[in-house]
Order: structure tokens, then sequence, then C-alpha cells
């Protein structure tokens, strides 16, 4: 019998080359602190030192992870830098890695429960773990009305949370017949731009999401959503959904949630909870307060591809009430038809999301969960909040740079007195070093710097480091304008 001719690599050569991968990244990480963070190649140079052709034969693996080292990694922002402080934490971490490396390893689908029941329920059973981690409502347990979900991102999370809404206000009729362009939907002024987003792609117009003033700390004013629902009522719309921020991307900015809730609850709209970029602070007992109120809430998002050494992507979606999220995304073609969906007993998350596909997420989390332990999570939650606290007083004690706004967690926005043209030189300096990388925002109209402290590795050094490359960098410019 002729040999069966095999591209594949051999399991030999996998264990070979897996080895190599792994130590290939074990060694990025011991030596990320020697990249520029920020990446200094030019638009189209990557791109330039590639092959534009699939090459006819395959190539061995050696050149191939060579090619990784000298072309890719030049491209490369270090995110996993103890030096990033840009944008908000994306941190990983071993165990996550792992975790999604056995994922692909095992190349699973858990569109519906019958694909990988494995897949499903370990999803099931984390996500009713963090909830008790992070004091969420009974509601969100499996074991209540509602339940919890891994979703790719905190944009897929809020646009199946509004589309949930629109279908409980709408009683499903917005589904079959589409929009009647009547639904608005609320959130802060400061509230992230995945939700201007998801009024466009749910069909309700970017239009109809009323952008609510913020108060002296960029947080929702209450006063003023009532006011705009009222006025809403009164122009014969109907207010279907409001957004709470739990630390806004800008500024980190806490909305008043449980004043939020309380008209929400009155004037019955969606109540949803962006915690995105901060709700992993409250697995710590004495940022709990962040959740007060949640009880109103209709779902909650957190990221623990942000801020809970959980590589992206692994976003987290609570609702209180999970057929109000079936009923609007479910839809069974005959091809996915089967017993345990048909005798009712199982979840199948592929009803609680856009796409139907979904990859084994919850491994990597329950490797994160497990290997940290309640103890680690805080721990290094702790610390990165002590960190910016830290930064905030040096802040505070020099006469040159002022707060832009109040510091609560683990994002420290300010500004050096003076133009808003001086502050934008010592931001581009201090990221030309290459040690650090921060990135701006705008508060009250003024260009400020923000030093985000959550990285897995960023330790005491790094957060004294970059402050002593930004007072220099101060100094300097001082000096060199007189
Ligand atoms: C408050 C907040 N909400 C939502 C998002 C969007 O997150 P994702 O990238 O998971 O869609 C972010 C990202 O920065 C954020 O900070």
């Amino acid at each position: 019998m002729a040999e069966q001719k095999s591209y594949h690599m051999s399991p030999e050569d996998f264990r070979r080359h897996g080895r190599e991968v792994i130590d290939w990244i074990a060694d990025y990480h011991e030596n990320v602190e020697r990249y520029p963070v920020l990446s200094r190649v030019r638009p189209g140079e990557i791109a330039d030192s590639l092959d534009t052709e699939v090459p006819a034969r395959g190539e061995a693996f050696d050149q191939i992870l060579r090619d990784a080292t000298e072309r890719i990694l030049p491209g490369l922002t270090h995110w996993q830098s103890p030096g990033f402080h840009a944008y908000f934490p994306s941190n990983a971490s071993g165990p996550a890695i792992l975790g999604e490396l056995l994922a692909a390893g095992l190349g699973v689908q858990g569109m519906l429960w019958s694909t990988s029941p494995a897949c499903t329920e370990v999803e099931m059973r984390v996500l009713d773990m963090l909830a008790d981690l992070l004091g969420l409502p009974d509601a969100y347990r499996s074991s209540g009305s509602g339940g919890g979900v891994i979703q790719d991102s905190a944009s897929s999370a809020v646009l199946c949370a509004l589309v949930a809404a629109r279908e409980r206000d709408s009683r499903l009729l917005t589904n079959r017949e589409g929009c009647d362009g009547t639904q608005v939907a609320y959130c802060s002024g400061e509230a992230h731009s995945s939700l201007e987003k998801a009024m466009g792609v749910a069909g309700l117009g970017r239009a109809k999401l009323r952008k609510i003033a913020v108060d002296g700390c960029f947080a929702l004013d209450p006063a003023s959503l009532a006011a705009e629902v009222e006025a809403d009522r009164a122009r014969g719309l109907r207010p279907i959904f409001a957004c709470a921020t739990l630390g806004t991307t800008s500024s980190n900015a806490l909305d008043p949630l449980a004043a939020v809730g309380r008209i929400c609850r009155d004037e019955g709209l969606w109540l949803h909870v962006d915690a995105a970029m901060s709700g992993a602070a409250a697995l710590c007992p004495e940022y709990r307060y962040l959740h007060d109120g949640v009880e109103h809430a209709d779902s909650y998002c957190f990221n623990p591809h942000k801020w809970m050494f959980t590589n992206f992507d692994c976003s987290c979606l609570w609702v209180a009430d999970r057929r109000a999220l079936t009923g609007a995304l479910s839809i069974l073609p005959e091809y996915l038809v089967n017993e345990a969906t048909e005798a009712g007993q199982v979840v199948d998350y592929r009803d609680w999301q856009v796409p139907l596909g979904r990859r084994f997420r919850a491994l990597k989390l329950w490797f994160v969960l497990r290997y940290y332990g309640v103890e680690g999570l805080r721990h290094h939650i702790r610390r990165h909040i002590e960190l910016a606290g830290r930064l905030a007083g040096w802040i505070e004690a020099d006469p040159h740079f002022e707060l832009a706004a109040p510091a609560p967690l683990n994002l420290v926005c300010f500004r050096h007195r003076g133009s808003d043209r001086l502050n934008e030189r010592i931001l581009k300096e201090i990221n030309g070093t290459g040690e650090v990388f921060l990135t701006h925002t705008r508060l009250d109209g003024r260009f400020c710097m923000r030093l985000s402290v959550g990285q897995a590795r960023t330790e005491a050094e790094h957060v004294e480091r970059a402050w002593q490359l930004i007072a220099q960098a101060a100094e300097r410019l001082r000096k060199s304008a007189t």
C-alpha cells in the first residue's frame, strides 16, 4: 500500500517546537523591558519586510519562528512591558497563556452545550464563582434567573445588552420588523464609544443615544438623566436603556450607580453597568462600594482581559434575566437541533452572543482564578491601586503639576500647569525614551496625560521611573522655554 502523504506537523516536531515557543514566550516576558515600549516602526515598514506570496512549499518551523523574532517583534508595542501605562491595563499571565494554549490545542467549538459540554459548564461555574467574588446580585448566578457568559469584548457585551433591552421593550417586535425610531438610550458624555457604536449596529441609531452631563468628577449627573428621560417621554419617545460606567476610559470616573439605578427602576429602563476597565477592583472587599446599587442592574460587564491577568479576549457579561437575552438572540436552524437543547436542560451559549461559534475562553479564566486564588488576585489589584495613589501624591506635591481628575483606583490623569502644547511636548518626549508609554485625554477641554498602573509586572520602580522621566522632561522643557 502506498504511504499516505501528509504535510501536518508530526507529534514529535510539535513537542519540540512547542517547547521552543514556550521558551520564546518566557524569554520575551523576562526581557520585555529591553524593547522600546511604543513601537518605532514607520507605517508600512513591517509589511515591506514580509514576503508577498505564500510559499509554494512549506518552510521549516525554525525559520518561521526566527522571522517572528526578527520581523514581527520590532513592529510591536509591548503591552506586557511594566513600562506600559497607556490606554487601559491589558495584562496577561502565565496561567492565562497556558490555558489559552490548551484551549487552542483542544480546538473545540462551544456553540451548543452538546458540541462540548465541558466548554459550557466550566464557563457557567467560573462565572458563578466570579459573581460571588465580585459581590454581584444572586440573580446573576446560573442557579438564579440570569447567568453569566464570556464575550469577546465589552463592546459585544453592551451590544447584546442593548439588543436584549430593545426586545424587552418591543416584545420581540423589533427583531421581526425592525426599529421604529422611537427607542432611546442614555449614558454619560464620558461613556465608552462602544455604546454609540452599538446603537448604530443595533439599528437604534447613534443619534438616539443621549449623552448626559457629568459633574465636576466626570461622573454622570443623575438629575440630568431624569430630566432627559422626562423630556424624551414628552416628545413621544421610548426611553429603554441606560448605561452607568464604573471607571470611564478617559479618567476612571465612577457613575453614581445607586442613583442611576433608582431612576432606571422607576422609569423601567434596562440598566447596563460598564465596569470593563475597573470592575476588577471589586474583587477586594474595600472597593466593593463600587457596586453599591448594582442590584438595580439588568446587566453587568467587566473585562478580565483588562485588569485580571487574563490575555485578550475575555469579557464577562452577566444578566439578571437570561430569558431577556436569549429571547432576543436565539435562532435555531435545523442543523443545530439536538436532544439536549430540545429537552430544555442545558445552556446553549450561542443564544447569549452575536456569533454562533465560540472558543473555550473559560479555560484560561479558570486557570487564572485557580492559580492566583483570591489572595493573589487581590494582592496585585491592591498593589496597582497603591502605586497609582503614590504617583497621585507626588503629582499633588509638585507645584508644577496638578491632578486633572480624582484618581480613585489605578489611573492617574494629570497635567503640567500651563499650556496644552507644553503637556503634549512632555508626553512626546517621555514616550520617545522608549522606557514608558503613556497616552492622553482631554478633560474640561484641556489636554491631560494619563498614567495607568495595571500591567502584570508593573512595580514601584517602574512608576517611580515614569514619574522621574516626566519630571525631568518637564524641567528640560521649562528651561528651554526661558
Ligand atoms: C469603560 C470601557 N468600556 C468598554 C471598553 C471596550 O472594551 P473592549 O475592547 O473589550 O470592547 C473599554 C475599553 O477601553 C472601556 O474602557
